[in-house]
């Protein structure tokens, strides 16, 4: 094979499988174009007149090639498959997809790195955006998580602020590790995110090679609209596999940038496809008032003792892209898409998230971003929306508005029985930052003392302090004040660590 893998050989490929069917070039009207590679011209060395459409036309798209990329998690990859339902869980929720084992529902999804832009390396310590998108026969239902069941912050005002300390600084336009250690040492509910950032987990070896989480808490609601919290987790039926050596990581994005990319098409492409297990945790509403955290916040997780993992499905990824552009850089998720029998809850950071993706991809890709056909339901749409730029499924005569006597779209009437129950919120208007110091210790100090062996430790200290001495003295100290909150022994084995170091802190 000659280290031809299946990515390399896509045009070789394409080919064998095209050969009899390309008809002749043509304009994007469909017009023949004359000579793709010659402009016209006023003798052989003479001007180019306007009248040359097919060098204006071949200039002006080229020109318009690229949208603007995602603000965050621009770097990506994507595939397509189908989920099986394996536990009935009508118990739980009326949503069609889990309501018999066997049901299939066709999905698609994406994953990538947050922080870097569209061409940056994949083998980064990033979070990993895990998405998946189900088209069901009652619309589509976005779970828009990442490969950690837990956040950086609890409320969503903070998420540009935060992003803008991860990314480029506005003068250097490179990465700045003072902006990035002093928002986090001065947002210490960002601690347990963070450990598990700078833990073996911060670089999986690949898309595939990795758990994926909702994170937050979510509601199923029954036949009889009884709500039940619960969290969606998915775990990789290929092992989890990580960087642990920093340096091949770093290695590798020199050679390779684009390894997670190739590693997962070259896998569905020989047909050694992908597949993650997907279970649930579920929690009564009379539970959620008694636990010693709150279950709403984003940066716990629900203990796998008292809330243990349902296994409820399998997800498997056989599908390339047909066109990487068309079918996943127009790709959108939103975590508004909600279908009958799975709700939203009072996590503050999804309220956010509720609101800020649709508004993301008006902007990314046009109002009418849900006609694309990767983006498009399965199940027919029907509403009073028309017009905006790039509009294909404009509803033809129907009625634009309602109420109307000319039989427009009605809404269901079981559609009021889809929603959660009524839910009673007390208090008054009014900011809460109170919130940003509640517990935020006692659950990193558990996965420090009880989940991480002693040689995971030292790869923990060994990479934070190997980001953490890029930063200020100040901003060190600070960081480093924050993990010993966590526990004693982290503090002083950074400390003693980044004295040690070159750039170091004299604590
Ligand atoms: P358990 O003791 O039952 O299990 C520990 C969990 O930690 C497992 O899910 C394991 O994943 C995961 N894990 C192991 N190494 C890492 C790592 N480097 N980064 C992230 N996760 C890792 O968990 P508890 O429910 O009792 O919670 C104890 C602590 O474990 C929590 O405070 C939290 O920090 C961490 N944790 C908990 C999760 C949860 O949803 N309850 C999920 C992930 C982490 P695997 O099963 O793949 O080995
Ligand atoms: C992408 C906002 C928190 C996972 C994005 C995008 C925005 C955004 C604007 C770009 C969307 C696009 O252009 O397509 C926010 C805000 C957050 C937040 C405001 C907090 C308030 C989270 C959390 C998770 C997450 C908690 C995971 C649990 C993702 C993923 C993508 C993404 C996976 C990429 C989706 C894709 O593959 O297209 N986010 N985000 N985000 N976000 Fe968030």
């Amino acid at each position: 094979m000659n280290g031809r893998d299946a990515a390399a050989r896509q045009l070789e490929e394409w080919q064998k499988k095209n050969e009899d069917k390309i008809g002749y070039a043509s304009n994007s009207a469909g017009v023949a174009i004359v000579n793709p590679k010659t402009s016209l011209t006023l003798g052989e060395y003479g001007l180019i007149p306007l009248r040359d459409w097919q060098m204006v036309e071949a200039l002006s798209h080229f020109h318009r090639e690229r949208i603007p990329e995602r603000i965050v998690h621009a770097k990506g990859a994507g595939a397509f498959g189908y989920f099986t339902c394996t536990k009935d869980l009508s118990q739980y929720t009326m949503s069609k997809v889990f309501e018999s084992v066997g049901k299939r529902t066709p999905i698609a999804s994406r994953f990538s790195s947050v922080a870097g832009n569209l061409g940056s390396a994949d083998t980064v310590r990033d979070p990993r955006g895990f998405s998946l998108k189900f088209y069901t026969e009652e619309g589509i239902w976005d779970l828009v998580g990442n490969n950690t069941p837990i956040f950086f912050m609890r409320d969503p005002i903070l998420f540009p602020m935060f992003i803008h300390s991860q990314k480029r600084n506005p003068v250097t336009n490179v990465r700045d590790w003072d902006a990035f250690w002093d928002w986090i040492s001065l947002n210490p509910m960002s601690v347990h995110q963070v450990m598990f950032l700078f833990s073996d987990r911060g670089i999986p070896r690949g898309h595939r090679h990795q758990h994926g989480f909702g994170s937050h808490t979510f509601s199923l609601i029954n036949k009889d609209r009884k709500l039940t919290w619960c969290k969606f987790i998915y775990k990789t039926d290929q092992g989890v596999e990580n960087f642990e050596d920093p340096e091949e990581a770093d290695r590798v994005a020199g050679k390779e940038p684009d390894f997670a990319v190739k590693d997962l098409y070259n896998a569905i492409a020989e047909k050694n496809y992908p597949s993650w297990t997907f279970y649930i945790q579920v929690m009564t509403p009379e539970q959620a008032k008694n636990q010693p955290f709150n279950p709403f916040d984003i940066t716990k997780v629900w203990p796998h003792k008292n809330f243990p993992l349902i296994k409820v499905g399998k997800f498997v990824l056989n599908r390339n892209p047909s066109n990487y552009f068309a079918e996943v850089e127009q790709l959108a998720f939103s975590p508004n898409n909600l279908t009958p029998g799975i709700g939203d809850s009072p996590d503050r950071l999804l309220q956010g998230r509720l609101y800020s993706y649709q508004d993301a991809h008006r902007y990314r890709l046009g109002v009418n971003f849900q006609q694309l056909p990767v983006n498009r339901p399965v199940n027919p749409t029907n509403n009073f929306q028309r017009d905006g730029t790039m509009c294909y499924f404009n509803q033809g005569g129907a009625p634009n508005y309602y109420p109307n006597s000319f039989g427009g779209p009605q809404p269901d009437p079981d559609a009021a029985t889809w929603t959660p129950p009524p839910q009673r919120f007390e208090g008054y208007e009014d900011y809460y930052p109170q919130i940003y110091d509640e517990n935020n210790y006692s659950q990193p100090r558990v996965f420090w003392e009880k989940v991480l062996d002693d040689r995971a430790k030292t790869r923990l200290v060994n990479n934070l302090v190997g980001a953490i001495k890029l930063a200020n003295k100040g901003i060190q100290e600070k960081t480093v004040d924050m993990f010993k909150n966590v526990s004693d022994d982290l503090g002083a084995r950074l400390k003693s660590k980044l004295l040690g170091s070159t750039r170091v802190v004299q604590l």
